[in-house]
């Protein structure tokens, strides 16, 4: 079958899709994106991923390239046309085309998007999630805007590949205080040897992850003990559990950490509970 990607108000083959060559986004990665969950046929968390593109959107003042219904219209249109029935869905919206100027370009110059669809195994990421992920840490080399959900993922490129180099599936920055932010593509979390669950607050230094704000709805509900507070590496590695969080992984539990195993070296019962009960406290939307 072959794939169909959405580019700036046309439905293309995957194989031809293209934006120009002076597009910001390609030039100063001066744009955002989304990544949603697609879960038999439907998509999760549109309203939440859809009002944290409209803050990226906003902090970088760039204007919606349209209204958000026509763009929720395309996001389950691409779905639909590529018959994904469990996999992700990719939005992108950068400022747009201009010659090659620092400086934001004319209001006359309207924002890029691009959305595309694939289909991934969900029983492929069952299996790894039953066996747990390692992760590798990485000093924290950020900007300060990590909330902001842009495209400039070189840091985060470079951290995840070291982390692949050194036997990990995943890379978690670790900040000046010695402290977990958060991974290269995931939220962190741990439980402590007293079984308190953890995770870093969203105020400063990590994406506000949707996933991240899934798992603290189900926290609640399920009146799991629970602290939002910064955790150290070294709390890290004495925990009973650590797990990582995003719409691409869900709950995906870590069994090590650099060489040191975490626990008891398998996936964690608080993280295990959490991925199976996940898809009861997500917003399902049918394409
Ligand atoms: N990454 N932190 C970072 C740096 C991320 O890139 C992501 C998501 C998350 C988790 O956010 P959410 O739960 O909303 O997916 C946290 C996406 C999936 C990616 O870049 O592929």
């Amino acid at each position: 079958m072959s794939r169909i990607a959405y580019v700036n108000g046309q439905y293309v083959p995957h194989k031809d899709a293209a934006v120009h060559i002076e597009d910001r986004g390609y030039q100063f990665a001066d744009g955002v994106y989304e990544v949603c969950e697609v879960w038999n046929q439907h998509i999760i968390d549109m309203p939440r991923h859809f009002d944290r593109l409209d803050r990226s959107l906003r902090e970088l003042r760039i204007a919606w390239p349209a209204t958000r219904k026509a763009v929720e219209f395309v996001v389950k249109e691409v779905v639909r046309r590529n018959k994904v029935n469990s996999g992700l869905v990719y939005i992108q919206v950068t400022r747009g085309v201009a010659r090659r100027d620092h400086f934001f370009p004319g209001d006359d110059v309207a924002p890029s998007i691009v959305v595309t669809a694939r289909n991934t195994s969900p029983a492929a990421a069952d299996r790894q999630a039953e066996a747990g992920i390692n992760v590798v840490t990485y000093p924290e080399n950020r900007w300060p805007r990590v909330d902001i959900k842009s495209v400039a993922l070189l840091p985060n490129v470079l951290a995840k590949q070291h982390a692949k180099d050194n036997g990990g599936k995943e890379a978690w920055y670790i900040d000046d205080e010695g402290n977990v932010t958060e991974g290269g593509s995931t939220n962190a979390w741990i439980v402590t040897g007293e079984g308190v669950l953890v995770t870093r607050p969203a105020d400063s230094g990590i994406l506000r992850g949707i996933t991240r704000a899934v798992v603290l709805d189900l926290v609640n509900r399920e009146k799991i003990r629970f602290e939002e507070r910064p955790f150290s590496l070294e709390e890290a590695l004495s925990a009973r559990e650590a797990f990582v969080t995003a719409a691409s992984t869900l709950v995906m539990p870590v069994v090590k950490i650099d060489d040191r195993i975490v626990g008891n070296g398998h996936p964690g019962t608080v993280a295990t509970a959490l991925r199976h009960l996940f898809h009861t406290a997500t917003d399902l939307q049918k394409v």
